[in-house]
């Protein structure tokens, strides 16, 4: 499965490469769909078959990655516009909402994906779900000092809020930003993900929360048939 897993997101990584165009300014997501496209776009950079690109990254991770590839970068704060911002997604429902964060990132995601002209979501098709939050807790960065009244003030709206632990540190996850990260689940799922975000983000103490709501253009999903990856474009239907 994991390996069937890998070829998806390397057919999606590379699809998604071959929508950027010389010139553009990108948005380079986080995670490891959106490595592979990193290292797709990085190739292509040095065989000559892309120029003139300024990527902006939404992590520390992509910005290690770039840069080790020769990626031209820019901050955010330098950019004025973003032509296409490629990133993966934990979970995408039939109305192109998404969940991100699995990786902590989604902050600067978030902005990212928000000043993106085009943002198109690279997943396999594990991804795909009907109804998000069933299958994956939803990620809100608080600020350190306040986790403990986010957690109460997340369970006043029915959510179940657990500190995300680190693998190898002892103790939480601390993001790029240096806060916490509160992965949150609803009875039932989540029904109404616009007001949700909203509400969420309205609590003192939360940066983000995971939840991307109407920002995505497209979506790449990689599946594997008859053991042979492929990619499934599914697009916006304004
Ligand atoms: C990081 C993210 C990632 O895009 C998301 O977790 C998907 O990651 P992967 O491609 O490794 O499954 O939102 O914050």
């Amino acid at each position: 499965m994991v390996d069937l897993q890998n070829q998806m997101k390397q057919a999606v990584a590379s699809a998604a490469v071959e929508q950027i165009k010389d010139g553009m300014v990108l948005g380079l997501g986080s995670g490891s769909t959106a490595a592979l496209m990193i290292e797709a776009l990085g190739a292509k950079l040095s065989a000559g078959e892309l120029k003139d690109i300024v990527g902006v990254t939404t992590s520390f991770q992509g910005e290690v990655l770039a840069s080790k590839l020769g990626i031209p970068l820019q901050s955010l704060s330098a950019v004025d516009r973003i032509d296409l911002a490629i990133d993966g997604a934990d979970e995408v429902d039939p109305s192109f909402q998404l969940i991100k964060g699995g990786g902590a990132c989604h902050v600067q995601e978030k902005l990212v994906a928000t000043l993106a002209e085009r943002f198109v979501v690279v997943v396999d098709s594990t991804k795909i779900v009907e109804r998000l939050n069933l299958g994956f807790q939803l990620p809100v960065e608080v600020l350190p000092s306040a986790w403990t009244q986010v957690q109460n003030t997340l369970a006043k709206l029915g959510g179940n809020a657990d500190l995300r632990m680190a693998v190898r540190k002892a103790g939480p996850v601390i993001t790029d930003q240096g806060n916490l990260v509160l992965d949150v689940s609803f009875d039932g799922g989540i029904l109404d993900a616009e007001g949700l975000e909203k509400r969420i983000n309205n609590i003192p103490g939360v940066l983000e929360n995971g939840l991307f709501v109407n920002i995505t253009d497209e979506v790449l999903v990689g599946e594997v048939i008859n053991g042979v990856a492929g990619v499934r474009s599914l697009q916006k239907i304004e």
